[in-house]
C-alpha cells in the first residue's frame, strides 16, 4: 500500500485513510503482506465494497460529465434570426458571426497571449510541476511513517520514545521540507498564475478596444453596444478563467492520468487493456448522445442571453420605457423569454438526468466486467487479489483526474466559444483605414468641398437608395443651407462629409482631392467639425467635454468658448461652474444645454469646414437667436453647410438648396426661392401656418396668409 501511496499522487483521505486500515488489519491477522493472500483480499473487497460501488458510480459520473462536454470540437454559435425585429437585434448580440478552427483558435492564442506572457506562463508551469511533484512524493513519505507507527505498535512496550523518535525524524524532517517546499511553490504559481491571467486579459481587452476604435461607421451599425461591451468583459473574463484553469488543473490532471495509467499497466496489463477497450469505446457511444445535449445547452445558453439583453435594453433605456409606461410590456417580454429560457434548462436537466443514468449503468457494468474478468484472471493465477484492488482503489484516482477533466472540457468548451468573439473582432480589419492618406498644408486648404453625381444607399439596408445623382457644391468661406423634409438625406450628407461611409457612385472632393484619398483622422481632426443632430456627451465635466474638441486648448481657451455658445449662462449657476459633470450620455443636462456644450465643443477646434446638423433645434428662440448670432460669427471665413427645420434661422445664407428624397430640387438664396414659388416657398408656408416662422418685411408680401390654402407649392419631390 505504501508504493500505491508513493505511486498515486494525492491520494484522498479516504483511500489513505483504508491503506492504514488494511495495514492495522495485517498487524491483526499476523500476515506479513496483505495482497499474498487471497482471502484477505477477499475480506478488503468485502469492507471496500461500499467504497468500490462509490467509486463506480464516481467513474461513471465523471465519465458521463466527460462525455457530456468532451467530444465534436466546440461550434461557434451562429446567427438565429427570430420573426420579430427585436428578436433578431437581441440575438444578434449573443451570437458570433462567423466560425473558427481549433488550429486557428491556438494561433490566437499563441500571438494574443503566449508570445506576450510566455515567461509568466513558464515560471507558472514550473512552480505547478514543483506542487505536483510534492504531491506525488509526499504520499509515500505519509506511508512511511505510518509504516513507523505499525511497527512501533507492533513492537509494544519494548519500543521507548528515543527510538520511535529517531526511528521517524528523518522522515518527519523530509516531509516538513516538502511541505514548506510545496506552499512556497503553492503561492508563486497561484500569484504566477493570476498575473498571468490578469494581464492576458488586459492585453485582449486593449487589443479588442483598439480594433473596435478602428472599425468603420457601418461596422457599428449592425452591432450594438451591449453585445461589443459583452464581448469585452465577459468574454475575456471567460477566456481568461479557461486558460487558467487550463494550466493550474489541466497539467495536474494530465499527470495524474498518465502516472495513474502507467500504474494501472504495471499491475495488469490484460485488465488496462480491456479498459482501454472498452471505456473509450462507450465514450464513443456517450459522444454521439452528447451531442444532442450539447445542442439542447446552447439553445438553453441562448434563450437565457435573449432574457438578459431584454432586461438590458430595458434597464438601458429606462427613461423611455418610463415615457410610455411600458414597463409592464418589457415585464411581460422579460417573463415570456425567462420561461422560454427557463423551459430549456428544465429540458436539459432532465437529459442530463437521463443521460447520466444511462452512463452510471454502463460503467457501473464496466467495473461489474473488470471484478468478473479480474475474477478470472486471479482463478487462472495471474492477477493476485490484492492486485485486483489496488486496481480498482487506483482507479480512483483516474477518476478524480478524469472528473477534473470533465470540468476541464466544460471550461475549455466555454473558453473557446468566448475566446472566438474576442478574437473575431481582434482580428478584423476595418474596410477603411482610420489613418493614412494625403494631408493638406492648413494655408492651402481653402474648404472647397463638392458632391459630384453622388448615388449611395446605407450598407445596413441597401435597397434603399438614399442619394441619387446628388450634386452640391460648398464655396469656400460661404454658407450653405440645406432643408428639406424628414428622411430627404440631410444628415446622410454631412455623414459621408465626415467619411462614416463610401460613397457606391460618384465623388466627393476637398479641394478638388477625392475625400477617399484624404487622411480619414486629419479630416475629422483639423479639417471638419461637426456638430450633430443628438449631441452626445461624454460623462464628464463641461469643461473636459469642450476640451475634446482640443485636446491641447486652455482653460483660457475653454473659458471663451464657453462664453461664446453662451454655455455661462448656466454653468455659472452651478456650484462648480464649468467644473460639473454631466450624467451618463448627457442626462443631468438640459437638450439645449447640451447642444451649447457640443458647438462649444466644435468651434473650439477652429475647424476649416463647419457643418450644423440642427444645432439650435433644441434651443428656446431667445437663445436660439443669440447663440445664431454667435454661430454666424463663427462661420465667418470658413466653408459652412447648416442643416436646419426651422427655416427662419436660415434665411441669411448664401445659398439655399432644398432637397427631397435624396436630390436637390431647388437652389438659391432665400430671396430668389421665396420668389420661386416652389418647394422652398410651400414649406415656408407650413411653418407659418403652424406659427413656427417670423417672416421679414419683404417675405408679409410674397406669402399668402395663413388661412389661405397653399396652393402651388408643395413638399413632395416633383415629378422625375
Ligand atoms: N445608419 C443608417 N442605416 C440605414 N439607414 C439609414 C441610416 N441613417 C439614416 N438612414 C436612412 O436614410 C434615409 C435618410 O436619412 P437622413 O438621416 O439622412 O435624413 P434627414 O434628411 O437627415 O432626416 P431628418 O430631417 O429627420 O433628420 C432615411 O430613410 C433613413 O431611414
Ligand atoms: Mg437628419
Amino acid at each position: 500500500m505504501s508504493l500505491l501511496c508513493r505511486t498515486f499522487p494525492r491520494l484522498s483521505v479516504r483511500s489513505f485513510y483504508s491503506s492504514f486500515l488494511l495495514r492495522t488489519c495485517v498487524r491483526k491477522s499476523s500476515l506479513q503482506t496483505w495482497n499474498s493472500s487471497s482471502q484477505f483480499g477477499k475480506t478488503c473487497m468485502r469492507k471496500n465494497l461500499g467504497g468500490v460501488l462509490q467509486l463506480s458510480v464516481g467513474i461513471s459520473g465523471s465519465c458521463g460529465l466527460l462525455w457530456f462536454t468532451f467530444g465534436r470540437r466546440a461550434e461557434c454559435l451562429k446567427k438565429d434570426f427570430y420573426q420579430k425585429h427585436r428578436s433578431a437585434q437581441i440575438s444578434a448580440t449573443t451570437n458570433s458571426d462567423h466560425s473558427m478552427s481549433i488550429r486557428e483558435f491556438l494561433s490566437m492564442v499563441w500571438k494574443y497571449i503566449i508570445k506576450e506572457h510566455w515567461i509568466l506562463i513558464f515560471a507558472a508551469t514550473m512552480s505547478a510541476l514543483v506542487v505536483a511533484y510534492c504531491s506525488i512524493v509526499i504520499p509515500g513519505m505519509l506511508g512511511e511513517l505510518v509504516d513507523v507507527v505499525a511497527k512501533a505498535y507492533r513492537e509494544g512496550e519494548n519500543h521507548t520514545l528515543g527510538n520511535w523518535w529517531e526511528s521517524c525524524q528523518k522522515t518527519v524532517f523530509s516531509l516538513m521540507k516538502m511541505y514548506g517546499i510545496q506552499s512556497a511553490f503553492t503561492y508563486l504559481y497561484i500569484s504566477l498564475l493570476s498575473s498571468f491571467g490578469e494581464r492576458s486579459a488586459t492585453t485582449l481587452r486593449m487589443s479588442l478596444f483598439n480594433s473596435l476604435l478602428q472599425q468603420e461607421v457601418q461596422f457599428f451599425d449592425s452591432h450594438r453596444t451591449g453585445e461589443l461591451v459583452n464581448r469585452l468583459t465577459n468574454d475575456v473574463q471567460e477566456l481568461k478563467s479557461s486558460l487558467k484553469l487550463v494550466i493550474s488543473q489541466g497539467l495536474r490532471s494530465v499527470t495524474q492520468c498518465i502516472g495513474c495509467f502507467v500504474w494501472l499497466w504495471t499491475v495488469s496489463p490484460p485488465l488496462t487493456t480491456f479498459l482501454g477497450v472498452t471505456v473509450p469505446s462507450l465514450i464513443g457511444v456517450g459522444t454521439f448522445l452528447g451531442a444532442g445535449l450539447r445542442a439542447l445547452s446552447k439553445q438553453a445558453q441562448e434563450k437565457t442571453s435573449e432574457a438578459c439583453a431584454v432586461a438590458e435594453e430595458a434597464l438601458a433605456n429606462i427613461r423611455l420605457v418610463r415615457s410610455f409606461a411600458m414597463e409592464h410590456l418589457e415585464q411581460e417580454e422579460f417573463a415570456q423569454r425567462a420561461a422560454e429560457a427557463q423551459r430549456k434548462q428544465e429540458s436539459l436537466g432532465q437529459g442530463i438526468g437521463a443521460f447520466q443514468g444511462l452512463t452510471n449503468a454502463a460503467l457501473n457494468g464496466v467495473v461489474l466486467a473488470t471484478l468478473v474478468y479480474g475474477g478470472q484472471l486471479i482463478w487462472d493465477g495471474k492477477l493476485a487479489a490484492g492486485d485486483l484492488m489496488s486496481f480498482l482503489v487506483s482507479t480512483q484516482t483516474l477518476q478524480r483526474s478524469l472528473s477534473q477533466f470533465s470540468l476541464l472540457f466544460g471550461s475549455l468548451v466555454r473558453g473557446f466559444t468566448s475566446g472566438q468573439r474576442v478574437f473575431e473582432f481582434i482580428e478584423r480589419k476595418p474596410l477603411y483605414p482610420l489613418k493614412g492618406g494625403t494631408q493638406i498644408e492648413s494655408s492651402f486648404l481653402k474648404g472647397d468641398v463638392e458632391f459630384k453625381n453622388v448615388t449611395f444607399s446605407y450598407p445596413s439596408r441597401p435597397d434603399e437608395v438614399v442619394l441619387q445623382n446628388f450634386n452640391l457644391r460648398l464655396y469656400p468661406g460661404r454658407v450653405l443651407a440645406l432643408c428639406g423634409p424628414s428622411g430627404a438625406g440631410k444628415s446622410t450628407v454631412v455623414g459621408l462629409l465626415e467619411g462614416f461611409y463610401r460613397v457606391e457612385n460618384g465623388r466627393i472632393t476637398v479641394d478638388d482631392h477625392d475625400i477617399t484619398e484624404l487622411d480619414p483622422s486629419w479630416l475629422r481632426r483639423e479639417v471638419v467639425g461637426y456638430i450633430s443632430q443628438e449631441p452626445l456627451l461624454f460623462n464628464a465635466t463641461i469643461r473636459e467635454n469642450i476640451r475634446y474638441g482640443r485636446p491641447d486648448a486652455t482653460d483660457a481657451e475653454v473659458e471663451e468658448a464657453a462664453q461664446r455658445a453662451h454655455i455661462m449662462e448656466f454653468a455659472s449657476t452651478f456650484e462648480k461652474g464649468l467644473d460639473t459633470k454631466v450624467g451618463e450620455r448627457g442626462v443631468g443636462i438640459s437638450g439645449g444645454q447640451k447642444q451649447r456644450i457640443a458647438i462649444a465643443r466644435a468651434l473650439i477646434k477652429d475647424p476649416h469646414v463647419l457643418l450644423l446638423d440642427e444645432a439650435t433645434s433644441a434651443l428656446d428662440s431667445e437663445s436660439q437667436e443669440i447663440v445664431q448670432r454667435y454661430l454666424a460669427d463663427a462661420s465667418k471665413g470658413r466653408t459652412t453647410l447648416i442643416i436646419a427645420h426651422r427655416l427662419s434661422t436660415i434665411r441669411q445664407a448664401d445659398q439655399i438648396a432644398v432637397m427631397v428624397k435624396g436630390r436637390i430640387v431647388e437652389h438659391g438664396t432665400h430671396d430668389s426661392l421665396m420668389r420661386e414659388k416652389g418647394v422652398y416657398y410651400g414649406m415656408v408656408q407650413q411653418e407659418r401656418a403652424a406659427g413656427d416662422y417670423i417672416p421679414d418685411k419683404l417675405e408679409e408680401a410674397l406669402l399668402i396668409p395663413p388661412s389661405e390654402k397653399v396652393g402651388g407649392a408643395s413638399v413632395s419631390p416633383p415629378p422625375a
